[in-house]
């Protein structure tokens, strides 16, 4: 188990973020800039994910987890709710091979209920495949939603240890959640221009610093990349404690 931002300090190790957590915003917008349809902003988006999993794993960082589409991303029109899970399965059937070339263990972290039986093998397959890799670990939230999240672990944790429903703390739940693998991540990324978190990881960015760019998600490349971990070196991380905790005195 990874340290609880709450319970203790998370290690931090050299001024890289050891996760980063990243909302895709702006597909739509760019292609409507281009007068394209809205999907196309989304194949783009595709490419811009391509490169920031390169350019993570250049840098060092060890998880990378992006929002690929939230429960209510459902309400969508139904036409690009269909394009979008068929793009999940052509881009996994395409690269899981390229992925495991290069030692990167994927996860996908979401309500796999709804998914159609073909996505569902695809995902099941490429995260056995990976399982052992020990390069950056990737993870996609699919029909994911910070509540879900934490109802899915309630309801998994009270089957398993019934004895709780008198009371339970955040370490009795904390194995339960959808990323009980990862540590919380230490910088979060949304592109686009709208500042909220959106109902993605809500438990775990509890301490996250929270990084805004106007640019759009096609847009988004290493350059770009770089400046959000730069801003993020420039952070003072105290966790609840006060400066002169972090700081040594001069
Ligand atoms: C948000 O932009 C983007 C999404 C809801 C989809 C993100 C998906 C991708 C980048 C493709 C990733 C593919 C895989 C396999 C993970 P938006 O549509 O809300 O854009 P807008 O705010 O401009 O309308």
């Amino acid at each position: 188990m990874f340290k609880s931002s709450t319970q203790s300090i998370p290690d931090e190790c050299c001024g890289v973020p050891r996760h980063v957590a990243v909302i895709m915003d702006g597909n739509g917008r760019w292609a409507k800039k281009r007068l394209m349809p809205r999907v196309f902003g989304h194949k783009k988006g595709v490419d811009a994910l391509r490169e920031t999993i390169k350019s993570c794993d250049a840098m060092g960082v060890e998880f990378l987890t992006v929002f690929a589409f939230s429960n209510e991303n459902w309400r969508r029109p139904a036409d690009e709710v269909s394009f979008l899970m068929g793009l999940f399965l052509q881009v996994l059937a395409g690269e899981i091979e390229r992925m495991h070339e290069k030692q990167i263990r994927l996860q996908i972290i979401g309500n796999r209920s709804r998914f159609a039986p073909e996505l569902l093998k695809l995902i099941n397959d490429g995260e056995q495949k990976t399982a052992a890799n020990t390069g950056l670990t990737l993870s996609i939230a699919v029909d994911y939603g910070g509540r879900w999240d934490v109802i899915q672990a309630t309801q998994r944790m009270l089957a398993d240890r019934p004895e709780l429903i008198a009371g339970f703390e955040e370490t009795d739940l904390a194995p339960y959640l959808a990323m009980a693998y990862a540590p919380e991540p230490d910088l979060f990324i949304r592109t686009g221009g709208e500042q909220r978190i959106s109902n993605f990881l809500l438990w775990q960015l509890a301490y996250t610093e929270l990084y805004f760019t106007d640019m759009l998600w096609p847009d988004f490349d290493r350059a770009a990349l770089q400046t959000a971990v730069d801003w993020f070196r420039g952070r003072e991380r105290r966790f609840g404690r006060i400066s002169e905790q972090v700081q040594p005195v001069s």
